[in-house]
């Protein structure tokens, strides 16, 4: 049993898999909270029930964490290549087999089959890319461009991270299907800002608030808002015997976040 129950964040900010805002960017500079930020939301997402599938380009502790636990985990530029290749096949199978019914309607998800969601959390994007060759690079791309643009239904989603971007950095469509956003850290660029929100901070109701775990999400229902990152250590013993536990367990009994 799958929990579609939407993961609490701040506030009213949650992350619903189910929506058109499933898809997810962070921005951060080094030091800002990306990665312990993931680790909330990869916990999160085995709690529920969902398919996780982490991509460490850095290949640091986090990668070697989930890992351990048994978490397809990848980190070279040609076992992030065999992912991205594999989640596009199933991808694609999945459409072919179970959406291609006649019971099934045109705006029906992987919710309403019972299905868990295959999330990619994706930590220093820009990183990956840049491990591979040119073809290796352009390959990455192509697949992340067909996870970002078809995956919602079937409920294929890539959580992508960088500490910074530029409009040539990723492929227009990835960006663009990456309807929730995050910016976080204390000393962002107006320009890191601006490509994050879309907006500038002159422009922000107080002052500037953003630090280590802290800054501003958008997302289509609340549009610009401040938020404040849950804290999950991902380096503890504590924190890879819970991954384990959900794992096993699944926790989808409803009642629990
Ligand atoms: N939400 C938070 N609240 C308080 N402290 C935090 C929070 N998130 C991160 N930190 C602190 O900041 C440190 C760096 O966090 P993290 O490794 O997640 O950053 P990062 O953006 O992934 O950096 P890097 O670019 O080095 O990968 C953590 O070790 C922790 O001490
Ligand atoms: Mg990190």
């Amino acid at each position: 049993m799958t929990n579609y129950k939407p993961i609490p964040i701040y506030d009213s900010l949650e992350w619903d898999l189910t929506t058109e805002a499933c898809h997810t960017l962070l921005l951060a500079p080094s030091g800002a909270g990306k990665t312990i930020f993931l680790s909330y939301l990869s916990a999160m997402l085995l709690k529920r029930g969902h398919e996780l599938y982490i991509i460490d380009a850095k290949n640091s502790s986090f990668g070697a964490t989930f890992r351990s636990t048994g978490i397809y985990t990848a980190s070279s530029a040609e076992e992030i290549l065999c992912l991205l290749t594999s989640l596009v096949e199933q991808m694609e199978h999945d459409y072919e087999t179970l959406y291609s019914t006649d019971q099934v309607g045109l705006d029906t998800n992987f919710s309403d089959l019972n299905l868990p969601a295959h999330v990619l959390i994706f930590d220093e994007v820009l990183s990956a890319l840049e491990s591979g060759d040119k073809k290796q690079k352009a390959e990455m791309e192509r697949l992340l461009k067909l996870l970002a643009l078809k995956g919602r239904l079937a409920g294929y989603v890539i959580v992508l991270t960088s500490q910074r971007l530029l409009a040539t950095d990723l492929p227009k469509a990835v960006t663009e299907q990456c309807q929730t956003r995050y910016v976080m850290g204390s000393n962002i660029s107006e320009e890191l800002f601006h490509i994050g929100t879309g907006a500038y901070k002159k422009d922000l109701a107080s002052s500037y608030l953003g630090d280590v775990g802290k800054g501003y999400a958008v997302t289509p229902k609340l549009g610009l808002s401040y938020f404040e990152a849950p804290y999950m250590k991902y380096k503890s013993n504590d924190f890879r015997q819970l991954i384990y536990l959900f794992q096993r367990s699944g926790m989808s009994d409803g009642k629990s976040d």
